[in-house]
């Protein structure tokens, strides 16, 4: 470990006395420690411009490199430092969270159980652990590890909170609201606890309990994006005409990283739905399409439709999600950008639109779907997926669920996709996914724009 905070050194006049290199890196590690990066960068630098080979100061500045959202630089480092000293457990654990944040994940998980195996107590790095076997999908194995931290710790309140999300994707949801209710009890004043307590509860059906711990996370933070869109989804009122952007983006900013294996789990085949249709109609297309991937996530369209594309552009609202989808490939360009306004920027640029899963997070299909009309070129195809709703249910066409997507009737999306100019509109019954084991009713949309525009 790092040695610990000590004013050293300092002369009155600010400049820096000479030093041991101990003392040195002590200073180092104290400016790292207050956050003063370029600092502790700038002493590290010295130190391996006297010793190359200093381990602590190779691996303390991979750190810094990291937290300055340099990660290949950061890897250089620590695995310059674990070349010279390969039992080394910090080395080892920051190592894995370099490789966790570029999504190496069989990388990261070697690395920390190699910290473990070193030192196997440390309960940060069994957190870190937990949190990839999440991400993997490893789920039973995730639930070990947060269990592990919480017998080294039984305070932690974020490793109950981790646990109840990972039984939550194990679908044992009694034993995660017990998990997220612990989290509650050691944290009172943390907002995410009660957000978390409530869905929970709403994917057991308990909606009345749902809302009123939606209020109490809104009583602590006001401003809480996802407790006021689900509360909204639990009320079946004041449903906003789509998902608010900070929503989407908290949304899934918090879920990317466990987005592949959770929709896996779920038999997810949105992407594959779409990409069969596309190739349905492919001979109506131009050979090498420009096509745009409207709310791409993690990417999962991009392989699909790679080959077939001139040009493949994804936008999404979710820098985590784009980020994976950057890792995964494929893409010509990838944006950051709420959908409606980046189609209404991108007039007459494409000819085909795909969107999977993307459009339940809108209720009010119009804007969109007359800025995706003006966003093809003539002819130009959109295919979609949406969640089914019967008119019985959903009176206006649209309604809000308690899990905060959105599900229209056959009549609505057809009345809509007609008034803002598409023609040759099909809609067919699909499900793109599972939830609570039972296939989710869908709709599998396709539209065009007239061939002369
Ligand atoms: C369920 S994911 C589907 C991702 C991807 N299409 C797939 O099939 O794997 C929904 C995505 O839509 C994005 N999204 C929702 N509303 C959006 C909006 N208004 N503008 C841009 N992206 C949006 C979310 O950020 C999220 O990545």
């Amino acid at each position: 470990m790092p040695p610990k905070e000590e004013d050293h050194g300092r002369q009155p006049d600010g400049q820096v006395a000479k030093v041991t290199l101990d003392e040195a890196l002590a200073l180092a590690v104290c400016a790292h420690r207050e956050g003063r990066f370029p600092e502790a960068a700038e002493i590290y630098h010295q130190i391996l411009a006297i010793v190359p080979d200093h381990v602590d100061a190779l691996a303390f500045l991979g750190v810094a490199e990291h937290q300055a959202g340099r990660p290949q630089v950061a890897l250089e480092l620590l695995n310059r430092a674990l070349g010279l000293a390969p039992e080394h457990p910090d080395a080892l654990s920051n190592r894995g969270n370099v490789h966790r944040s570029l999504s190496h994940l069989d990388e990261a998980e070697a690395d920390y159980r190699h910290a473990l195996a070193l030192r196997p107590d440390d309960p940060n790095t069994l957190g870190n652990l937990a949190t990839v076997l999440r991400a993997r999908g490893d789920w039973e194995g995730a639930v070990a590890a947060f269990r592990a931290v919480i017998a080294r710790k039984p305070d932690h309140a974020s490793a109950w909170q981790n646990l109840g999300g990972t039984l939550e994707d194990l679908q044992r949801g009694e034993e995660a609201m017990a998990a997220y209710r612990q989290a509650a009890r050691l944290a009172p004043a943390s907002a995410d606890m009660y957000r978390d307590l409530g869905v929970a509860l709403s994917i057991e059906g308990r909606i009345r309990e749902a809302i009123e711990m939606y209020r109490q996370c809104l009583a602590l933070a006001p401003g809480d994006a996802r407790a006021r869109h689900l509360l909204a989804g639990c009320m079946g009122e004041d449903a906003p005409p789509r998902a608010a952007d900070d929503y989407v983006r908290a949304e899934f900013d918090h879920f990317a990283a466990n987005f592949d294996a959770k929709l896996a789990s779920l038999e997810y085949r949105g992407p594959a739905l779409v990409c069969q249709a596309v190739e349905e109609i492919a001979g109506e297309l131009p050979l090498r399409p420009a096509v745009l991937d409207a709310g791409c996530g993690t990417g999962l369209c991009g392989p699909l439709l790679r080959a077939r594309a001139s040009v493949l552009v994804g936008v999404d609202l979710s820098t985590a999600m784009v980020a994976l989808a950057r890792q995964r490939g494929g893409y010509d360009d990838l944006v950051v950008a709420e959908l409606t306004g980046y189609l209404r920027q991108h007039g007459r640029t494409y000819d085909l639109i795909v969107s999977a899963d993307t459009l339940v997070y809108f209720g009010d299909l119009t804007e969109v779907s007359a800025a995706a009309a003006g966003a093809l070129r003539p002819g130009g195809a959109l295919i979609f997926t949406l969640e089914r709703a019967e008119p019985a249910d959903a009176p206006s066409g649209i309604r809000l669920h308690p899990h905060g997507r959105y599900s229209h009737t056959r009549d609505y999306v057809a009345s809509v996709l007609g008034q803002t100019g598409f023609v040759d509109v099909a809609i067919s019954e699909i499900s793109s996914r599972k939830e609570a084991e039972k296939w989710v009713p869908g709709w599998l949309v396709r539209a065009r724009m007239p061939a002369v525009g």
